[in-house]
C-alpha cells in the first residue's frame, strides 16, 4: 500500500468521456470567467485593510508581486489542466503527479481555501451591505454587524447571505455563463466609475511617504492582497467546454489575470491618492473614499456594483467547495455519506449545508484579515504543489499529450514556487500556526480513514460493484 499510489492521466480523462459537454467555450467567454470569480472582495476591501497596516501607497507594489506569483503559478495551473481535463482543480492535477498522500495535503488545503475563503467573502460582502443601508439612512446596530474583535457580537448579514447561498446551492443554483457575463459587465462598471470619480482628486501629498513601512510592509501586503486574485484557477474547470483548450485555457487563465491586475493597480493607486492611507482600514474603503470626497451617489453606485460582485464570487467559491469535496470522497479520501446527492435536486445538500454552516460560523465571528491570510496559506500551498507537480510530469512522462506548454518550464516553475513561498513567509505567523493545526487533523484523517478507504487500496473484497 503505498503513500504514493498515483492516478493515470488517461483513466481519468476516460472517466468522464460520455459527459456531453459541450464544447462551446472561447478565449473572451474564459477570460469574463475568470473575472467573474476573481474580482471581489479582494479588491474592494482587503486592499484598504492592507495599505493601512502594512504597505501604505506602496500597496501598488503588493499588487505587483502577488499578480508576479500568480501569473507563474497560472502558466503552471494551464499546463496541468490542458493534460488533465477533469475537474477537481488541483487536487485531481496532484493525484496523477506526484500521488495519494500529496493529493490528500493539496485536497485539505484546497478545503481550507475554499471554506476559509468564502467567509472572508462574505464578510466583504456584509461591510458594503451595512454601508449601503446605512448611506440610505438604515443604520444597523454594531453588535450584530460586526466580529467581537471588532467590538461586536455576530457579524449577522455575513451569517445570512452565506445561508441564502448556501440553500441556493442545494436547490441546485449555478451562475450561468450569461448571468455571469451580466455580473461582470457591472463589476468593471464599477471600478470604471470609482476610477472616473476619485481620479481628479487625487492629491501626491498623499502617496508620501510611499513605503511607510519599507519593503517588508509591501511584502506583508502583497501576502494578504494575493487574494484578490483566487479565482483564476476557476478557468481550468471549464477545460472540458472549451473549443480549444490548448490556447483558448492559458489566454483565458493570463488574460483575465493581466486584466485583474492592471484594475488593482489603478484601484490601489487612486484610491491610496485621494485619502490619506491610514483612513482605509474599514470595511467598505472604495465606497469610503467616494463619500469622503463628497461623492455619495458614486458611493452607492460603487456599492451596489461592490455587493453584486462579491455575491457571485461567494457563491462561486461555495460552488467550489462542495466539488472539491465531491472529488474527494470519489475517491474515498472523505466518506461518501457526506456526499450523498439529494433525490430531488441531484446536489450534495448534506456537505452544501455543514460547509455553509461552518463557512457562517467563521464569517459571523472572525476578522476578515485573519480569515483572509489562512485562505491565502491554503491557496499558495496547493499552487506550489502545482508548480511543483508540472516538473515532477514533465520528467516521469516525457510523451504524455500536453495540448498546452508552459514556455520556460525550467523557470516559471522555480519562480512560481519561489515567489509563492516567499508570499507564505510573509503571512503571520498566527496563520502558519493555526495551518499546521489544521495538518495535524488532516493527517488523522488521512492515516485513520482515507488510507484504507481510498478507491485505489487493495480490497480483500470484490470491488467490481465500485464502478
Ligand atoms: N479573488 C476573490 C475576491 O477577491 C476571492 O473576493
Amino acid at each position: 500500500m503505498s503513500l504514493f499510489r498515483k492516478k493515470s492521466i488517461a483513466d481519468l480523462v476516460r472517466g468522464t468521456k460520455g459527459d456531453g459537454l459541450r464544447k462551446t467555450l472561447g478565449a473572451t467567454d474564459l477570460v469574463l470567467l475568470g473575472i467573474g470569480c476573481i474580482i471581489g472582495t479582494g479588491i474592494f476591501v482587503l486592499t484598504g485593510v492592507a495599505a493601512a497596516k502594512y504597505a501604505g501607497p506602496g500597496i501598488m507594489l503588493s499588487f505587483v508581486l502577488s499578480g508576479l506569483a500568480c501569473a507563474f503559478a497560472a502558466l503552471a495551473y494551464s499546463e496541468l489542466s490542458s493534460m488533465v481535463p477533469v475537474t477537481g482543480s488541483a487536487y485531481t492535477f496532484t493525484y496523477v503527479s506526484m500521488g495519494e498522500i500529496v493529493a490528500f495535503v493539496v485536497g485539505w488545503a484546497l478545503i481550507c481555501e475554499y471554506t476559509i475563503g468564502s467567509a472572508a467573502v462574505a464578510a466583504g460582502w456584509s461591510g458594503y451591505m451595512v454601508g449601503l443601508l446605512k448611506s440610505v439612512g438604515i443604520t444597523l446596530p454594531q453588535a450584530w454587524t460586526a466580529v467581537p474583535a471588532d467590538g461586536g457580537i455576530l457579524n449577522v448579514p455575513a451569517v445570512l447571505i452565506t445561508a441564502f447561498l448556501s440553500y441556493l446551492l442545494m436547490l441546485g443554483t449555478r451562475e450561468s455563463a450569461n448571468l455571469n457575463k451580466i455580473l461582470v459587465a457591472i463589476k468593471l462598471a464599477c471600478i470604471a466609475i470609482f476610477l472616473f470619480l476619485a481620479t481628479p482628486h487625487i492629491n501626491p501629498v498623499n502617496w508620501q511617504p510611499f513605503l511607510p513601512y519599507g519593503w517588508s510592509g509591501v511584502s506583508a501586503g502583497a501576502a494578504i492582497v494575493f487574494f484578490a486574485y483566487i479565482g483564476f484557477d476557476t478557468v481550468s474547470t471549464a477545460v472540458e467546454e472549451c473549443k480549444n483548450p490548448n490556447r483558448d485555457i492559458p489566454v483565458g487563465i493570463v488574460g483575465s489575470l493581466i486584466v485583474c491586475t492592471i484594475l488593482y493597480i489603478a484601484v490601489a493607486a487612486v484610491l491610496t491618492g485621494v485619502v490619506p492611507y491610514s483612513s482605509l482600514n474599514n470595511s467598505e474603503p472604495v465606497a469610503y473614499a467616494l463619500r469622503a470626497i463628497g461623492m455619495n451617489f458614486g458611493s452607492a453606485l460603487v456599492a451596489i456594483g461592490a455587493i453584486c460582485g462579491i455575491t457571485t464570487v461567494l457563491l462561486v467559491f461555495m460552488y467550489g467547495q462542495t466539488r472539491i469535496f465531491l472529488a474527494m470522497a470519489r475517491d474515498g479520501m472523505i466518506p461518501q455519506s457526506l456526499v450523498k446527492i439529494h433525490p430531488k435536486y441531484g446536489t450534495p445538500h448534506l456537505i452544501t449545508m455543514v460547509a455553509g454552516g461552518v463557512v457562517a460560523i467563521l464569517s459571523g465571528l472572525l476578522p476578515i484579515n485573519i480569515i483572509a491570510e489562512l485562505c491565502n496559506m491554503g491557496t499558495l500551498v496547493a499552487f506550489i504543489l502545482v508548480a511543483a507537480g508540472v516538473g515532477v510530469l514533465r520528467r516521469t512522462q516525457p510523451d504524455a499529450v500536453r495540448p498546452f506548454r508552459c514556455p520556460a518550464v525550467g523557470i516559471v516553475v522555480p519562480m512560481a514556487v519561489l515567489l509563492c513561498g516567499y508570499l507564505i513567509a510573509n503571512l503571520p505567523i498566527e496563520t502558519m500556526e493555526f495551518f499546521a493545526a489544521w495538518y495535524v487533523i488532516g493527517m488523522i484523517v488521512y492515516f485513520s480513514y482515507s488510507r484504507k478507504n481510498s478507491a485505489m487500496a487493495p480490497k480483500s473484497t470484490d470491488i467490481s460493484q465500485k464502478g
